[in-house]
């Protein structure tokens, strides 16, 4: 197998943005993750200082933040000010105590040095709500910017990112809309909170069907710098019925899909150049929240509510996970001159990349993924190629065999000039041979791997699944590992 490598022909620059997360208020993401405040691990201001150092490593850039499903109902204003009152939370249908909010979420980013991405309340909430909430984050004057400095937070967070609603097209979203009521309801909001800020980003709740987004864009389109789409490949949000590892892989087949559409649209439509795709939720594994999103919600709790601490079970994160994840960000490097920003959903417990647990944390196998391309991989996409490429067949999700390309690679230029290939070797079993050209003679592999396609990473062993390295001559042809995602470094 042979891999091409021209450093001279610069394809995009991707935007760091693409390594971005997602933090909802679900389960135990915030309360009991990211914010503990009973915890002895956890800093002054409630933090937990382990689940801070580990996203730091991996430089988190931006986190969308507090829904979700969970913003639809929500009222950003019971979650500011010295009197917190708990309020019931009818998404989840769950207490919420409101002790984290809009300060404690911007003084969360700024510790990260973090940018803020707020997804606001389009299911019962109303523009004039919506641009209240940036009055609030990102004024000097006017009612809510008196609140914010009464709430002893003087200077504006200046947010930058700004999400209308989240799935409002969907019947499970509380507030869900019609495509003509949301493209109404975006124009109406989109003013208004330009009016506050006219330098805030917008995005707004969207898919890659053409019905919904053409509406939207034919409405609110010159309002808009983002379109939010999402995807969970495995939507397992009922069953907890994990993909196997070849079902996971076959997912990586057309992954692209969603952003094809989307993009023909914006070409379609004139705003290519305007707007870009804030891909803000995905993960290959749907969320485990069953009994919730039927038209009478089931009122067992071991039947709605406890089902949720299966979430938490670290076997269910193995080298499937790493080797599609590792997938998607080849995708989303490959398509950096659309997609800008894209939030790993979530970052903390449920499906996320790193779990908590009252005396530290397990950095999952997805963890490993975001360090491995985040810390070494670089800014410039530049042009690659394979003449040729092993395949694999599998069993397609209609039953048929499909054809499923072995290795998925993407080459960049780094900021010291370094030559830097990602090399996913999706084979569940074989070993393959790449040689390489235009890279050099000498290098250093960073891999992602484990013993078989089922190891994962928990409390008892938190290293099953790591990032090796090897310095290694690249005159002959490279061995990469079955099930595994490598970075070479070219010297
Ligand atoms: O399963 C979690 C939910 O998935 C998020 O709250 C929502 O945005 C998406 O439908």
């Amino acid at each position: 197998m042979e891999l091409y490598v021209n450093q001279n022909r610069t394809l995009a620059k991707r935007d760091e943005m693409i390594f971005g997360h997602f933090l909802e208020h679900f389960h135990r993401q915030i309360y009991g993750g990211v914010f503990d405040p009973c915890n002895p691990l956890s800093d002054t201001d409630g933090f937990r200082t382990d689940v801070l150092e580990a996203l730091k490593k991996i430089r988190t850039p931006i986190i969308r933040w507090p829904g979700g499903c969970f913003v639809s109902a929500y009222d950003w204003k019971e979650g500011v000010g010295k009197n917190r009152q708990p309020v019931f939370d009818k998404a989840w249908r769950v207490e919420e105590p409101n002790t984290f909010g809009t300060d404690e979420y911007a003084l969360l980013c700024q510790k990260l040095g973090a940018q803020m991405y707020i997804c606001s309340n389009a299911g019962t909430g109303t523009a004039e709500q919506m641009s209240d909430w940036l009055e609030y984050t990102n004024l000097e004057v006017g009612k809510y910017a008196q609140m914010r400095k009464e709430n002893g937070h003087t200077e504006p967070y200046k947010v930058r990112y700004f999400s209308i609603g989240n799935e409002n097209y969907g019947s499970w979203e509380i507030g869900a809309k019609e495509k003509h009521e949301w493209a109404r309801l975006v124009t109406e909001a989109a003013k208004m909170l330009k009016r506050v800020d006219p330098e805030v980003q917008l995005s707004a709740a969207a898919l890659s069907d053409a019905d919904w987004t053409m509406e939207l864009l034919t409405h609110a389109g010159r309002y808009l710098n983002w379109v939010s789409i999402h995807r969970y490949w495995d939507p397992i949000h009922t069953t907890n019925d994990h993909a196997s590892y070849e079902k996971a892989m076959s997912y990586t087949c057309k992954l692209d899909s969603e952003i094809q559409k989307t993009q023909g649209l914006l070409v379609a439509m004139g705003l290519k150049k305007q707007i870009h795709i804030a891909f803000d939720e995905w993960n290959l594994q749907g969320w485990y929240h069953p009994g919730i999103h039927s038209a009478i919600p089931e009122t067992d709790e071991t039947k709605w509510l406890t089902p949720r601490d299966e979430n938490d079970d670290n076997s269910q994160y193995t080298l499937a996970d790493a080797v599609f994840t590792a997938c998607v960000l080849n995708m989303f490097l490959r398509h950096a001159d659309c997609v800008r920003m894209a939030n790993f959903a979530p970052s903390v417990n449920t499906r996320g990349m790193i779990f908590t647990h009252k005396n530290g944390i397990v950095l999952r196998s997805t963890y490993h993924i975001f360090d491995l391309f985040v810390n070494q991989m670089g800014e410039t996409i530049v042009d690659s190629w394979m003449p040729e490429q092993p395949v694999m067949t599998f069993t397609g999700p209609e039953g048929g065999p499909l054809q499923i390309p072995v290795l998925d690679t993407v080459a960049t230029l780094r900021a010291d000039g370094k030559t830097a290939i990602s090399l996913i070797n999706k084979s569940p079993a074989d070993t393959v041979q790449i040689s390489l050209s235009g890279c050099g003679k000498s290098g250093t592999l960073y891999t992602v791997t484990g013993e078989n396609i089922s190891v994962y990473n928990d409390i008892e062993h938190p290293d099953s699944v790591k990032i090796t390295q090897r310095t290694l001559s690249i005159t002959s042809p490279v061995t990469l590992p079955p099930h595994s995602v490598s970075v070479l470094v070219c010297d």
